[in-house]
């Protein structure tokens, strides 16, 4: 097989200034794809991969993304991965925390769905970042976890709605993983070595997910080697959800 498997084909990623996005960016570049970051700050993006198209802009906000629709060509791929984390209870807590998740983590990617599905390509293929948060309920997540919920299932509409065109849809459903986003939370903490301890242990292999291993699955998804998968959600969290920590 050749090593340049994405070559001529455009991929776009969002949150690709850090993290997650970042790594799988870059893992995409070194095998040939011609990327589109997107992400709010455009330092940041150009720290990824300085010779890649960076477009500023808020996923969640539909007047900046109407105007990049319009100067956006064929894509064949998409890995709509920005996301943003706040702790949130139902009753306890604020809900204004409950609308900016849905904003941050939902109402974005559905946004890039609808203005964008219209550039994708026959047989393109879209990854979306959803949680494990979001597929059982952990104590203060609700409102991350909830809107998170909701990105798997706009993955299956997805691909329900987009199969008539061979585009395939899946969603990755990541446990904790060394980025900023958790990193920054522990730091915060009272007691920031024992937070990540406990971290480590809600999984069998007792420690937490690296951001390129995340990037494997993602090219993979978006890969020619994943043609008949379509409508997942797929855990990648070191065997939380199958395996009690006790
Ligand atoms: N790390 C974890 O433990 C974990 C676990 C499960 C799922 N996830 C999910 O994984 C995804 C990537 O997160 P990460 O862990 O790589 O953390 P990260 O380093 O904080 O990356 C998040 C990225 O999203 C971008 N972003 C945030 N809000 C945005 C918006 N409104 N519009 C455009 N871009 C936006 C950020 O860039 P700007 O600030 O420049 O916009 C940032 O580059 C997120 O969806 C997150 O919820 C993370």
């Amino acid at each position: 097989m050749s090593n340049q498997p994405f070559e001529g084909r455009q991929i776009l990623v969002t949150g690709a200034g850090s993290g997650i996005g970042r790594a799988t960016a870059r893992r995409l570049s070194s095998m040939g794809a011609e990327l589109i970051l997107i992400g709010r700050r455009l330092d940041k993006l150009k720290e990824t991969l300085p010779k890649a198209q960076s477009i500023g802009l808020d996923h969640s906000n539909q007047s900046e993304l109407i105007k990049f629709s319009k100067q956006c060509g064929p894509l064949d791929g998409m890995f709509l991965n920005a996301g943003s984390y706040e702790t949130g209870n139902v009753e306890k807590g604020d809900p204004a925390i409950f609308h900016h998740m849905i904003q941050q983590n939902l109402a974005g990617p559905w946004n890039m769905a609808h203005y964008l599905g219209p550039h994708l390509t026959e047989g393109a293929s879209v990854v979306l970042t959803g949680s494990n948060v979001g597929i059982r309920a952990v104590p203060l997540q609700a409102a991350y976890g909830v809107a998170k919920a909701g990105v798997h299932m706009l993955a299956q509409y997805l691909a329900q709605e987009w199969a008539p065109r061979q585009i395939r849809v899946n969603a990755i459903a990541p446990g904790p993983v060394a980025t900023d986003m958790l990193l920054d939370r522990v730091k915060d903490s009272l007691e920031p070595e024992q937070s990540l301890n406990n971290l480590k242990k809600v999984n069998p292999l007792n420690r937490i997910g690296q951001a390129e291993e995340i990037a494997s699955l993602v090219v993979y998804l978006l890969g020619s080697e994943s043609q008949w998968l379509t409508g997942a959600v797929i855990p990648f969290d070191g065997g939380a959800g199958a395996v009690h920590p006790g």
